[in-house]
């Protein structure tokens, strides 16, 4: 009784103060960045409803549940067309979109949704243009927790794109449905500045990614610059994981994980989870690795160093210690260095080795390791 009274003053509350609801809004992602798992990167238009249960399955029993990802997200091709009335229609590959979502949540997951601010998605099928409110509807309707809401289109003005993003914002809002706002419009037109404003939980900075070291590398080094724009519940997004697919060995995945890690980057897995080699499992699931992506300062990490192909990067931490990572992306081993001066840090150091969980020894003035062709040494560096 007393728990139904303050329910009702609770949402009486937010009626009377939509501000608080709309912070409330705004905070779905909760604070620390997104985890989970995207149908795209492996299956692409494959996905479909037995793919995605498939997924929820793997995600629990691969202990990826444990280590932190929440969420499964259907990406684009899931859309049919609409009804009479205009509400979209999931195509044959989704015969119940709410059994599904049912389903997700029944194994303590979240699910999330793709549509477009255009007549069509990226890959040509239904897009929401026109029907952000019913679309809204549909997804609160069937138990939705998260949309990623991708451009596709050749071009548009900035303030074209805050209108479109703000119209399915408060499209959401208005269900009363908390759902995380994923912007995918490759970071066009700065989207890092306006990304909040339009309720963004996390926006994409580039172009798409892709299962080779080139491509992730590339997108992953260029993000330097943009940590200011960073902070709890609205994150830059250098695209979802690849790690898994096969088209990198394993020193060039430990260095997508590492410096995601470092970024403060949303770890959504884009791999096909119900065949994980043990090496992939415990790379999508190293706790430590992962304390550092979610760590509550919610700061992204940045480049301290750089000569060439060797760059040292650093995210600083709630307990006042540094992940670092020293990468090199040249085609040989070579030894790299980092003072602890350029850390902010006098004396001597602990160092942890995060991939092989284990302390090393006391650092002074500074710490010197063999980094491998394209790989990465990953520490975590507390003064003493
Ligand atoms: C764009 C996005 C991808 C994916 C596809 C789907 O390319 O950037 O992440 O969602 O569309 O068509």
């Amino acid at each position: 009784m007393k728990i139904n009274r303050f329910i009702w003053l609770l949402a009486g509350a937010l009626c009377l103060f939509p501000a608080a609801s709309s912070r409330a809004q705004e905070q779905n992602a909760g604070p620390t960045p997104p985890m989970g798992w995207n149908s795209w990167n492996h299956f692409a238009e494959r996905v479909d409803d037995r793919g995605v249960r498939a997924a929820a399955d793997a995600l629990v029993a691969s202990g990826m549940k444990d280590a932190g990802y929440v969420y499964i997200n259907i990406d684009d091709t899931w859309e049919a067309g609409r009804d009479a009335q205009g509400f979209i229609q999931p195509n044959q590959k989704f015969p119940d979109m709410k059994a599904l979502a049912d389903y997700v949540h029944s194994k303590g997951l979240k699910i999330g949704i793709y549509s477009s601010p255009a007549a069509k998605t990226c890959a040509g099928y239904e897009g929401s243009l026109g029907h952000e409110e019913q679309d809204a509807q549909s997804y609160a309707k069937w138990g939705i927790d998260y949309l990623k809401y991708d451009w596709c289109q050749s071009s548009g003005t900035r303030e074209e794109m805050i209108a479109a993003y703000t119209k399915m914002h408060d499209a959401l809002k208005k269900t009363g449905r908390p759902m995380v706002l994923s912007l995918c419009e490759y970071g066009w037109n700065k989207v890092w500045e306006w990304g909040p404003s339009v309720g963004g939980n996390l926006w994409r900075t580039t172009g798409d990614i892709s299962d080779q070291y080139r491509v992730m590398a590339d997108i992953g080094f260029s993000q330097n610059g943009l940590e200011k724009f960073a902070r709890p519940g609205h994150w830059n997004d250098p695209d979802m994981l690849e790690v898994g697919n096969g088209g990198m060995n394993e020193d060039e995945y430990r260095t997508h994980m590492s410096l995601w890690a470092i970024l403060a980057a949303p770890l959504i897995a884009g791999n096909d989870l119900t065949r994980m080699t043990p090496f992939t499992v415990e790379l999508l699931t190293n706790r430590e690795v992962i304390a550092v992506d979610q760590d509550p300062l919610g700061k992204q990490g940045y480049r301290i160093a750089q000569e060439g192909p060797f760059e040292i990067w650093m995210k600083p931490l709630a307990d006042g210690s540094k992940a670092v990572g020293l990468f090199n992306r040249q085609r040989s081993t070579e030894q790299m260095t980092v003072k602890l001066s350029q850390l902010g840090i006098e004396g001597e150091a602990s160092v942890r080795d995060l991939w092989l969980r284990k302390d090393l020894e006391t650092a002074s003035g500074a710490f010197s390791a063999y980094v491998p062709s394209h790989g990465v040494v990953m520490v975590r560096i507390k003064a003493r």
